[in-house]
């Protein structure tokens, strides 16, 4: 793409702006202009359609964030935008409930291994919460195993009163846990992915106190074979409740989640983001042994059942279904990544796209591991500056094209050609005009 840099005036003062008005700036630690190329990147967006969006200044972008991946047909899709508008016209909450929250629990049930009944919520988060506390309640135990991402409440982010047992470091390096209790210290433990025996060593160091084993099943590459497996033995063995948190990885791989697709079932599961294609929709599913005590817990929202995400989610499921998502994001995916590993030779820069078809990322080996985050940076300016928006991975939709893919590699081509000058000079810090980007926090996962 061949063009000048876009000028993104509108979108650096609105976010001035909202540093004065809004603590953080934005609401979402992942659409905070640190994430990006702050200077050179765009902040706030005026529309969207398909793989593309247009920011407040009127530059359009392929979008490879696709909203964090809760973008997953593409965005406004004509189906699902359609299915909510006429539910707008028959009322967005009613003060009786919807059929529509059974039909989606059906749906749901029908689709997820896991699942045999389901609660609902706005968000990954929340659904999260809702899970550690449908756990705690039904075994009568406090404590909690993790690995991976959760959410921002209390429950999870009182890890952060401990160490990483491996590293020293904090779960979420970066983020203090500020105004989380701190009598909730050593209820929630991190424990590393893929690391069975220091999993088992935590069960029996806390025989009888565990709830629950909540993690990321996977992220950007499957797991070694035997090893979800060996945490559903190790949880059957001590008691504790199985929960696979499929907010991230769920709906692109296997439209009944990781858990259908490498065959290991868990006691409950979360989804969110995805599942309803831009729209606040999220759910815990799970046995009716694990689930049904939920009934007499208190558990309770007045917009969990709003019509518009119920809706949403039901015809979103429906339209991967319908679309083949499974194939057609294999088909996305790894055309995506062979264009861009053809790009980093065409370059001869050292470095590879991988990762799964669903969230294929590029890793470029350095001289000096400090140098990580500048080139990083530099990455996104020079892809933002062509007009494609993304990290150093990209999480296609179905409304992704090959010409995007095309596009994409190209300017991929082009950014890498100006990392490699950089570090061939020894010089990446002049070629940066903006901030480096600032990491929030890191998974306990790969
Ligand atoms: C695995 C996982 N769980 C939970 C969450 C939190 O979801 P939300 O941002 O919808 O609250 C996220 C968000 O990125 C996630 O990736």
């Amino acid at each position: 793409m061949s063009r000048p840099t876009p000028n993104v005036t509108r979108s650096l003062e609105t976010y001035k702006r909202a540093g004065e008005l809004i603590p953080g700036w934005t609401q979402l630690i992942s659409r905070r202009a640190s994430q990006f190329a702050n200077g050179i990147s765009p902040t706030y967006a005026e529309r969207a359609k398909g793989s593309r969006f247009i920011d407040i200044d009127g530059n359009e972008y392929i979008d490879w964030v696709s909203a964090v991946g809760a973008i997953i047909l593409g965005h406004a899709d004509d189906v699902v935008d359609g299915a909510v508008k006429e539910q707008i016209d028959r009322g967005s909450l009613y003060s009786l409930n919807n059929p529509l929250e059974v039909e989606l629990a059906e749906e749901l049930i029908n689709t997820i291994p896991s699942a045999e009944m389901v609660r609902y919520t706005k968000g990954g988060g929340e659904a999260c919460a809702v899970a550690a506390r449908i756990a705690r309640g039904t075994t009568g135990r406090d404590t909690i195993l993790f690995s991976g991402y959760h959410g921002w409440h209390d429950w999870y982010q009182a890890a952060n009163y401990l160490a990483d047992p491996e590293s020293g470091e904090f779960p979420f390096a970066g983020i203090e846990p500020i105004g989380v209790p701190k009598v909730l210290a050593n209820t929630v433990i991190p424990f590393t992915y893929g690391n069975l025996e220091m999993l088992e060593n935590l069960l029996k160091a806390h025989q009888g106190e565990v709830a629950a084993i909540m993690m990321e099943p996977i992220r950007s590459e499957l797991p070694e074979p035997g090893y979800l497996e060996g945490v559903k033995a190790l949880a059957q063995q001590y008691d504790v409740l199985l929960i696979f948190d499929e907010v991230s990885c769920g709906w692109r791989l296997a439209i009944g989640g990781v858990q259908d697709y490498v065959g290991v079932t868990p006691d409950m599961t979360v989804v969110a983001k995805a599942m309803s294609n831009g729209y606040a929709m999220g759910a815990v599913v799970g046995s009716r042994e694990a689930m049904e005590p939920a009934s007499r817990m208190f558990i309770s929202s007045s917009y969990w059942s709003d019509n518009l995400g119920l809706v949403a989610a039901l015809t979103t499921i429906r339209e991967l279904k319908r679309r083949d998502s499974e194939t057609r994001f294999k088909e996305i995916g790894e055309k995506l990544r062979a264009a861009i590993n053809e790009a980093i030779a065409s370059v001869g820069i050292a470095g590879a796209c991988t990762g799964l078809h669903t969230g294929p990322s590029v890793t470029l080996e350095l001289p000096d591991a400090s140098l990580a985050d500048k080139v990083k940076t530099l990455f996104i300016q020079e892809m933002s500056r062509r007009g494609i928006h993304c990290y150093m991975g990209f999480r296609p939709t179905l409304a992704h094209t090959d010409e995007d893919i095309r596009l994409t590699a190209d300017v991929t081509a082009e950014a890498l050609a100006v990392i490699k000058s950089g570090l061939d000079a020894g010089d990446v810090d002049s070629l940066l005009e903006c901030d480096i980007k600032k990491e929030p926090f890191r998974r306990l996962v790969r």
